[in-house]
């Protein structure tokens, strides 16, 4: 790069929102060691992907990506590779694409000011790679939040859960949380500026463990919920094993708090949760929808699945069936197994034909659709609060989210121009499988 040009950067994120979150981070730290984000690879002087490898295609993604973007090496462009793709293939990633010069895991991104300025000295080898064994979190003061009123809170980071087929525990690294008080603070501070919308995270967000011994998990949602201002606090993803009861009377006893909770069970046979390590059995997690079925708000329950996994008979998949139908959920996002390097399923013979897994995702999405469209039924009538999120012009419709975290879509007088962040209440008029349509009430 040419003296006194300004620093560009190029960055784009693949991956969970703990990744979209960490990206704001880095974004933030960029921009405060002065370089400017640009929205183009061909503006850029640095292009970095943040990047996933939770399934094997998203990991060849960021591979295809970089290989179709080598010729611009030669205007003397630079590639960083940051996120999990970066911690599991370290090294390898300088053999494989070697036009990239830095590679960075998440663990390492508080070390980014010194990375940065070894690679503006023409280091064509940068590496933060720390291993499981950090202590530290990821927080800074500098994060460029990309919505400005909804916003989110990383909690804890990593996993010591280890999960036969899962990456995560390897690539994020083993679990630590922050301290109440500075995620309060972080909080407050958001509050401050405007947010009114906070979603909690951490691959697992219920396995909390606040350092200085003073909230649990549940105590600080709540402690989150009743900021002056707050409308609405989610959290997610929650691990079926962590999810303590009080996590449900918090939900009862603090309105800011949403009415919705993502638990996924990823298979509904005890002999497959028990090959997958998910440390619970079917029994065990349908105690805990009971606890939630139970709350006296009508709480949206979410869920992940994973079909195929090795060993899985029909007969298993069929009790995955009837676990849907049994707890009906609002939603679903499923997946085919693929195998991941260091786990430890890799070792079990994926004896289930690529055809195999594909019948079952679609039976699996088919069932599960059925449910939605039945589910959302519940709201026709009702009227609810959204947030406003923006306007589709052709439709001329808004959009918005509810508590329940669905999409909902509607008209409002042709002269009234709705506030984006604004909350609004809608009358439901419509439901399909995966959003609701409505009406603004007056
Ligand atoms: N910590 C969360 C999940 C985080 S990963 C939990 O334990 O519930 C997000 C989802 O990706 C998982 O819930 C799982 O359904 C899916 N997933 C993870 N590893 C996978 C693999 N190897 N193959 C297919 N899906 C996978
Ligand atoms: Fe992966 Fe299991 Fe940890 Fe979730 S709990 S991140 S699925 S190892
Ligand atoms: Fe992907 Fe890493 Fe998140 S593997 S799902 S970006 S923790």
């Amino acid at each position: 790069m040419a003296q006194g040009e300004a620093k560009t950067f190029y960055i784009e994120t693949f991956g969970c929102q703990m990744n979209v979150h960490d990206s704001e981070k880095v974004i933030g730290t960029l921009l405060s060691e002065g370089y400017q984000q640009v929205s183009t690879v061909e503006e850029a002087g640095l292009i970095l992907y943040n990047t996933c490898s939770i399934r094997d295609k998203a990991a060849q993604k960021v591979f295809h990506r970089l290989a179709d973007y080598k010729k611009l090496q030669s205007q003397g462009k630079k590639f960083g590779v940051l996120g999990c793709v970066a911690q599991q293939e370290g090294h390898k990633i300088f053999e494989r694409a070697p036009h990239v010069s830095m590679v960075c895991g998440s663990a390492s991104y508080r070390n980014l000011p010194e990375m940065l300025v070894q690679l503006e000295a023409g280091n064509r080898r940068v590496t933060g790679l720390d291993d499981r064994h950090t202590d530290q979190t990821f927080d800074t003061e500098f994060t460029a939040r990309s919505n400005q009123h909804r916003g989110y809170i990383t909690i804890i980071e990593g996993c010591d859960k280890f999960c036969s087929y899962c990456v995560v525990p390897f690539t994020r690294g083993k679990e630590r949380s922050r301290t109440s008080e500075s995620v309060l603070a972080e909080a407050r501070r958001m509050v401050d500026q405007g947010f009114t919308d906070i979603q909690l995270l951490g691959q697992n967000v219920n396995s909390y463990r606040d350092p200085s011994g003073k909230k649990t998990f549940a105590e600080l949602l709540a402690a989150v919920g009743e900021i002056a201002g707050i409308k609405r606090v989610r959290f997610t993803t929650s691990h079926p094993r962590d999810f303590t009861r009080d996590i449900v009377d918090a939900i009862d006893a603090v309105p800011t708090l949403c009415d919705h909770v993502h638990l996924p069970v990823q298979s509904g046979s005890t002999k497959v949760l028990d090959a997958m390590q998910r440390l619970y059995t079917r029994e065990q997690y349908l105690e805990r929808i009971s606890w939630i079925k139970a709350a006296r708000r009508d709480i949206s329950l979410t869920t992940d699945l994973i079909v195929g996994f090795p060993g899985e008979t029909r007969e298993d998949f069929e009790e995955t069936i009837a676990l849907l139908g049994e707890v009906q959920y609002d939603g679903a996002f499923t997946f085919k197994y693929s195998p991941r390097p260091n786990t430890q399923a890799l070792s079990l013979p994926d004896a289930i034909s690529e055809e195999e897994k594909s019948l079952r995702l679609a039976i699996l999405n088919e069932r599960q659709k059925q449910i939605s469209v039945e589910n959302n039924k519940r709201h026709l009538n009702q009227t609810v609060e959204a947030m406003v999120e923006g306007r589709n012009h052709s439709r001329k419709q808004w959009y918005g989210r509810t508590s329940q975290n669905k999409v909902l879509n509607f008209t409002a007088p042709d002269d009234l121009s709705l506030t984006i962040g604004s909350y609004v209440q809608v009358r439901v008029t419509q439901s399909y499988a995966n959003s609701l349509v409505g009406e603004l009430a007056v």
